[in-house]
């Protein structure tokens, strides 16, 4: 089967400017292949570089080195390479991306909010509506929420509202950094269950989940990055727990 994403000998590092341009070097000659259908994990200690990877992915950092091709649509498509404003309708239709946090717009309403990865595509608003509420109610966000901003909900409220807001578009390629992190074990069981429902219609994702649990009822795959650390990192890595999944 074709994988959709390729990634071949990817490097990243960063220039502190506020430290004298001190270079700090993430991962280097890091290659992965990710089929439709297929969650693969990304695992390691903090700092190793998961979420940079998955930031790069989504066009929020530059990879420094390396090559990156999403196979879609008309043919491989090389994101290294990609001109900026390429990056609008690639989000909009193909790559999706649950951060860890929220970005809360001032006077937007949850559910508008989740709405609106499917009205930047001209889908009908009523429609939309009814699928947004229809994740929220799933990911049990009380009804008296969704027409408040979600500046002032707790973690865990925010954390669904960005959940269903990643879910609603059904990207064929989606990036989720740690989405279960606030929830309690009733909301961490939708998830799961949204990620074998989306794995269901071909999405392709790559997920960070500390909670063990979680990685182990979603991942097909673990990839453990300490293998692809640069080497000024190298002597402060744990080595992963894996319990008999596949690495990658
Ligand atoms: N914009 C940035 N500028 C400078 N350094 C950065 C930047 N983003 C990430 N880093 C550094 O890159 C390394 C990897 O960070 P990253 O956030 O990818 O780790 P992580 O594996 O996701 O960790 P955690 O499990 O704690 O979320 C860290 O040392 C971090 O300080
Ligand atoms: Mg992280």
């Amino acid at each position: 089967m074709t994988p959709i994403l390729t990634v071949e000998h990817l490097g990243k590092g960063f220039v502190l400017h506020g430290q004298g341009g001190l270079a700090l070097s993430v991962m280097r000659d890091l290659s992965l292949e990710l089929h439709p259908g297929e969650c693969l994990v990304l695992a390691g200690p903090s700092g190793i570089g998961k979420s940079t990877l998955l930031k790069i992915l989504y066009g929020n950092y530059l990879a420094g080195e390396g090559r990156i091709r999403l196979h879609f649509g008309d043919g491989p498509l090389s994101l290294t390479e990609l001109p900026a404003h390429a990056w609008h309708a690639l989000r909009r239709d193909v790559i999706g991306y649950v951060s860890q946090f929220l970005r809360v717009v001032p006077r937007v309403s949850a559910r508008e909010v989740v709405m609106e990865p499917l009205l930047a595509r001209g889908a009908d608003a009523a429609e939309a509506r009814v699928r947004a509420e229809t994740l929220l109610a799933r990911l049990n966000l009380p009804e008296r929420l969704w027409s408040l901003p979600p500046g002032t909900f707790s973690g865990g409220e925010q954390q669904r509202v960005n959940i269903a807001r990643g879910f609603i578009g059904e990207h064929p390629l989606l990036l989720l950094d740690e989405p279960t992190a606030s929830l309690d074990a009733a909301n961490r069981a939708v998830v799961v269950e949204l990620i074998h429902e989306a794995k269901a219609r071909g999405t392709a994702m790559l997920g960070i989940f500390h909670d063990e649990d979680v990685r182990e009822r979603v991942a097909d795959r673990l990839l453990p990055l300490e293998s692809f650390m640069a080497p000024s990192l190298a002597p402060a890595a744990q080595p992963s727990t894996s319990r008999g999944l596949p690495h990658a």
